[in-house]
């Protein structure tokens, strides 16, 4: 293992950044239409990219980096369209940027003239490697570089004509990351002494992770470093930008903000170079799932998702934070089981409860995301998720003890078809065991009449004649009751056509509403021999909803004798 080693640590004596907490939100600065856009395989339109700032801008970011205008006719065009529509509005800045490159600077400048406010974004590489190999300079020779800019961006401010407070110096020492941490303080320090210090117009210096080459916690010295011995802290704001190479630009970026960064950098959904810029859209929700604000509105995320795609051409990962299918999906029983419980709790208590469900880290309606999406069922789902989507999506209130014997028919269903089910197949499969029985029916009802038998419709006292049918026999059956329900149970026993049983367990209550409303009924029977099952009978009537749920309880058992 000599062909890597790990990035030196930052010598950082004076650590108290393990102690903070993120209480507030940065300056967020988008750069998706920058570092996000050339980092597509076709990068957007003008048009494309006028519709992107847009969205920008109805979610909040006062900072957006529009692009590189010395790059290529479109990015300089697209800055024209901006400025000359009219398209910022007052409480947003634009940021462009640009190499410390004279004659890039000066097109830079052309593209921004008659913008009110801009953040001037000059950078040069600082690494060792970057010295070596791109520009065969030495440290003073590469400051030289980044002084030279400076100097014609002082140049292009008089000669255009823009008053100082409107444009705001951001300086990034690019490859930061990999740059020695003095060279890194080194260099700012010059480029601040050069462009003057301000604390009326302070200076970003943006400290690039431009590869994320070691742990979150080594970029949070190195933050903290800087924020330590660059001059004149109270001109200058520290701005975070991280590249996701080793997958922990969110970590990378949070502990940056607790040792000292007020800005941030990063593209929606982590779109950029290689493996990507921070994900804006993760760390502001991370905030908000702290209960900070983070002044970005995340409250619309699938429309954002939707559009971010429609206009990058990438995809979303399913289970990417907080925007993936995946994320509020539980496919786990006991996950499921935990969830619902926490949810049906939940809707007792006031809307802005403290949140505590279980496995979900937001409400998702809180990012206009569904419950609907929340629970899945397949043969590890365990007894109670098909029950709740029983419950939430068709209205239908299961006695508990029924849900595991909904459950068992669900897992063996989903073992069956290799698959997870959806919520129409598990209210089909629902139907056809209990309700309308396809494959079990053995004991049916072809006509039933109940008199009062004391002819007050008040009375409970009950005849009740009927013709059921088991297979093709049909039998004419009748006896009095305390109900129509007591009085078709007790023509059952006595006429002996099905096994004996007694009811065990009732439950009832009306699904639909208004006039479409029917009563549905859960019944137990308990049979001889100690068998027991449920039936669920559905009818305008609630004593009729109890008659088809005890013949549903008795086919679903198989307990007729069929004609012994
Ligand atoms: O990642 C990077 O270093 C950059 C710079 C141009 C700021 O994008
Ligand atoms: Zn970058």
């Amino acid at each position: 293992m000599s062909k890597y080693k790990a990035a030196p640590r930052i010598p950082n004596q004076n650590r108290h950044w393990p102690e903070n907490s993120i209480t507030h939100s940065p300056i967020w600065c988008s750069v998706d239409l920058r570092d996000g856009n050339q980092a597509l395989a076709i990068p957007m339109s003008i048009e494309q990219k006028l519709e992107f700032f847009d969205l920008l801008v109805k979610i909040g970011f006062k900072q957006i980096e529009v692009g590189f205008p010395s790059s290529s006719n479109t990015e300089f065009e697209f800055v024209r369209r901006l400025i000359l529509e009219n398209r910022i509005p007052d409480d947003v800045t634009i940021q462009v940027l640009c190499q410390a490159r004279k004659h890039l600077v000066k097109k830079t400048f052309d593209a921004i003239e008659g913008a009110k406010n801009v953040i001037f974004h000059i950078y040069n590489s600082t690494s060792p490697s970057q010295r070596k190999y791109t520009f065969g300079m030495s440290k003073e020779q590469v400051i030289e570089i980044a002084l030279d800019g400076i100097d014609c961006i002082k140049q292009c401010i008089q000669e255009h004509k823009f008053s100082l407070p409107n444009i705001q110096l951001e300086y990034s020492p690019e490859s930061f990351s990999m740059t020695e941490i003095d060279y890194a303080v080194e260099i700012c320090n010059a480029v601040g002494s050069r462009w003057g210090w301000n604390p009326d117009n302070k200076i970003i210096f943006n400290l690039p992770a431009t590869v994320e080459c070691y742990t979150p916690n080594v970029y949070a010295d190195a933050i903290e470093y800087f924020s330590n011995h660059i001059l004149h802290r109270d001109c200058v704001i520290i701005s975070s930008h991280c590249h996701n190479d080793r997958g922990t630009a969110t970590a990378s970026c949070e502990l940056s903000l607790m040792a000292g960064s007020e800005r941030v950098e990063g593209c929606l959904f982590g779109n950029g170079e290689r493996t990507g810029n921070l994900d804006i859209v993760n760390l502001a929700l991370n905030m908000f799932s702290d209960g900070v604000d983070s002044g970005l509105d995340f409250s619309h995320l699938n429309y954002i998702a939707q559009k971010y795609t429609k206009l990058t051409g990438l995809e979303i990962p399913l289970r990417q934070p907080y925007v993936g299918d995946l994320v509020f999906t539980a496919f786990s029983g006991s996950h499921q089981d935990a969830i619902r419980k926490a949810l049906k709790q939940r809707s007792k208590l006031p809307e802005d409860s403290v949140w505590d469900v279980p496995y979900l880290i937001i409400d998702p309606r809180d990012i206009g995301r569904e419950y609907k999406e929340i629970i899945r069922i397949n043969s590890q789902s365990g007894k109670g998720g098909a029950a709740w989507i029983l419950e939430q999506d068709f209205g239908y209130f299961l006695p508990k003890a029924m849900h595991p014997v909904l459950g068992k028919l669900v897992t063996e269903q989903a073992d069956f078809l290799q698959r997870e089910l959806s919520p129409s197949e598990i209210y089909s499969l629902f139907d056809s065991t209990w309700i309308n029985q396809v494959s079990f029916r053995k004991l049916e009802i072809l006509d039933f009449v109940e008199t009062h038998v004391d002819g007050s419709e008040s009375s409970s006292n009950v005849l009740c004649r009927s013709v059921v049918r088991i297979g093709d026999k049909k039998y004419a059956i009748g006896s009095k009751g305390n109900g129509p329900l007591d009085a078709f149970v007790a023509s059952l026993k006595n006429n002996r056509i099905v096994e004996p049983f007694t009811i065990s367990a009732f439950h009832e209550h009306s699904v639909g509403s208004g006039s479409d409303s029917d009563a549905v009924a859960y019944i137990e029977l308990s049979f001889e021999n100690g068998r027991k099952s449920w039936g669920v009978g559905l009818s305008s009537n609630v004593a009729r909803a109890g008659v088809n749920a005890v013949v549903s309880a008795i086919n679903f058992s198989n307990g007729c004798y069929g004609g012994k």
